[in-house]
């Protein structure tokens, strides 16, 4: 592939962008976190499920880095150095940070899936040794990229003033606090290569890249209707499950712009305000009949 993966100036923008991330937020140190609790059984009722919720995705970015590479056999270097050298070491942190916290209220740690790689993934993966492909496939890896991480911003955020709420300082300061400065972040990255890669898409790759948003879009950590479920009722803890179309708007405002605005205006796709009402459905129907579900 002789075409650059990026034009110049946005080159320039991501390369100073990651290096400031890996000067300014190295991986969280385990000794800087504090994992006193005042009243553990009052905050594991609350936010016990949320911790646990959020430790499997974090430590799943494991697997997300092995779906990387497959669906993007050639990336980019400052993707590949983005992910493997900052990304992933410091969401790892995040991950182990949080599962800890969980054992130490009593919890059994996060079930992750660690490298499971699907069907489809793999064939993607194989399209994209030409090259013209591959461009789809990062486009919607910088799209989930971007909601992932606003979703985490957003809700690491309400996570933090529920925990100041319950008067757990400690763990409000250096656990959810310390992990919440690192998201904006990665946001940030997958703005600046979506806005970048998007510019310079043809006609037929952007036809694409909608066309395979809409069908694959999940939320963050949701892959089968248990987990769905489990997000809904995360959705539930952090006061969200009633305006799921606020939350909505707010994590793909940039995949708006890009992909649909002139078509739709600004309010999210409904491919995702459905997965959002689809999680909070599965959530209130499991409460009410658990013996459907395992
Ligand atoms: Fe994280
Ligand atoms: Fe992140």
């Amino acid at each position: 592939m002789s075409r650059r993966a990026y034009a110049p100036l946005a080159e320039l923008r991501l390369t100073e962008h990651v290096a400031k991330l890996a000067e300014d937020h190295p991986p969280i140190p385990l000794d800087s976190v504090d994992f006193g609790v005042r009243r553990p059984r009052e905050f594991e009722a609350r936010f016990g499920h949320v911790l646990d919720y959020m430790a499997r995705v974090e430590l799943e970015v494991d697997r997300n880095v092995l779906e990387l590479i497959t669906m993007i056999p050639n990336p980019p270097e400052l993707d590949r150095h983005f992910y493997a050298d900052v990304w992933q070491p410091q969401e790892i942190q995040h991950g182990l940070i949080l599962d800890r916290l969980q054992v130490e209220l009593g919890r059994r740690p996060a079930e992750t899936d660690l490298d499971s790689i699907g069907a489809k993934l793999r064939i993607l993966g194989a399209l994209s040794h030409i090259g013209a492909f591959q461009d789809v496939c990062r486009m919607l890896y910088y799209l989930t990229g971007m909601a992932t991480e606003r979703s985490a911003v957003l809700a690491y955020n309400l996570l933090h003033r529920g925990t100041l709420e319950m008067g757990e300082t400690a763990i409000a300061h250096t656990v959810i606090g310390q992990i919440k400065r690192q998201e904006p972040g990665h946001y940030a990255y997958y703005q600046l290569a979506a806005r970048a890669l998007w510019s310079q898409l043809a006609g037929w790759q952007r036809w694409l890249v909608r066309l395979m948003r809409g069908i694959s879009f999940a939320p963050v950590g949701a892959n089968n209707n248990s987990q769905k479920a489990d997000f809904g009722d995360v959705l539930a803890s952090l006061g969200i499950a009633y305006d799921t179309n606020d939350f909505a708007d707010q994590i793909c405002r940039v995949e708006v712009e890009l992909l649909w605005a002139r078509k739709r205006g600004l309010k999210a796709p409904d491919y995702v305000t459905r997965a959002l009402r689809e999680a909070v459905d599965l959530a209130r129907e499991r409460a009410h009949l658990p013996h459907l579900h395992r």
